[in-house]
């Protein structure tokens, strides 16, 4: 597996970005690090996006710091330059997952269906983002999911939050959860760095107790 990856799956969540000043960048990923998460996907849904990661992922080198809503191969290249170390798209788009594993950057494309999943084990991939996870059916759609396609894990992502965590991240075919919920647009706007830091806590220690739980 690759390492990137490997790590994810150990930290067990992706706080997804929408970051609307680059400058706040840095004071994120430091909140992002200090609460046990050194990850972010950072998402092109902003004009900011590509200077946020370039930002994060030169300030804090060994943050898996990752590029999210990823449409096109320009915006992979973009991401790829600034820094980032992993490539996250909604959909599921050839060219994109072609030019990724080119560049041998990580992709996780965004599935919902079994064609689409299809799509991508025919391209090698058996790590897929599933999405959106609550609106497709949640974990009654994953666990049906998980019958046929016996060696793929998800990184679930959408509506994802402390209420349903721990459900996810108890299946088996869950590599980590995606969400935006301890990284609220609000709150990095907004200054909230400490509560950042705290929300990414409380996700840390949820990973660490349902981690704990499979060794018991
Ligand atoms: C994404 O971009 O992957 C999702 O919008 C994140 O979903 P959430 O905001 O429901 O966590």
């Amino acid at each position: 597996m690759n390492k990137v990856i490997e790590q994810i799956g150990k930290l067990g969540v992706v706080p997804v970005v929408a970051i609307e000043d680059a400058a706040d960048a840095p004071r994120l990923g430091q909140a992002l690090m200090a609460g046990g998460l050194p990850c972010a996907e950072i998402t092109f849904r902003t004009a900011a996006a590509e200077s946020a990661i370039r930002a994060m992922a030169t300030e804090y080198p060994d943050m898996l710091v990752g590029a999210g809503t990823v449409l096109t191969v320009n915006q992979a290249e973009r991401a790829l330059s600034a820094g980032a170390k992993f490539i996250v798209t909604p959909g599921f788009d050839a060219a994109v997952v072609d030019w990724c594993l080119s560049h041998e950057l990580p992709i996780t494309p965004g599935v919902m269906t079994p064609t689409e999943i299809n799509l991508a084990l025919n391209k090698g991939l058996k790590l897929l983002k599933f999405f959106p996870a609550e609106a497709a059916g949640g974990i009654k759609t994953l666990k049906a999911i998980g019958g046929p396609y016996v060696g793929v894990s998800f990184i679930p992502t959408g509506g994802i939050g402390v209420h349903n965590l721990a459900d996810y991240l108890r299946l088996p075919m869950v590599h980590a959860c995606g969400g935006s919920w301890l990284v609220k647009k609000q709150l990095i706007a907004e200054g909230e760095f400490k509560q950042i830091e705290k929300l990414t806590a409380a996700a840390v220690k949820l990973v660490q107790e349902i981690r704990g739980e499979n060794h018991d």
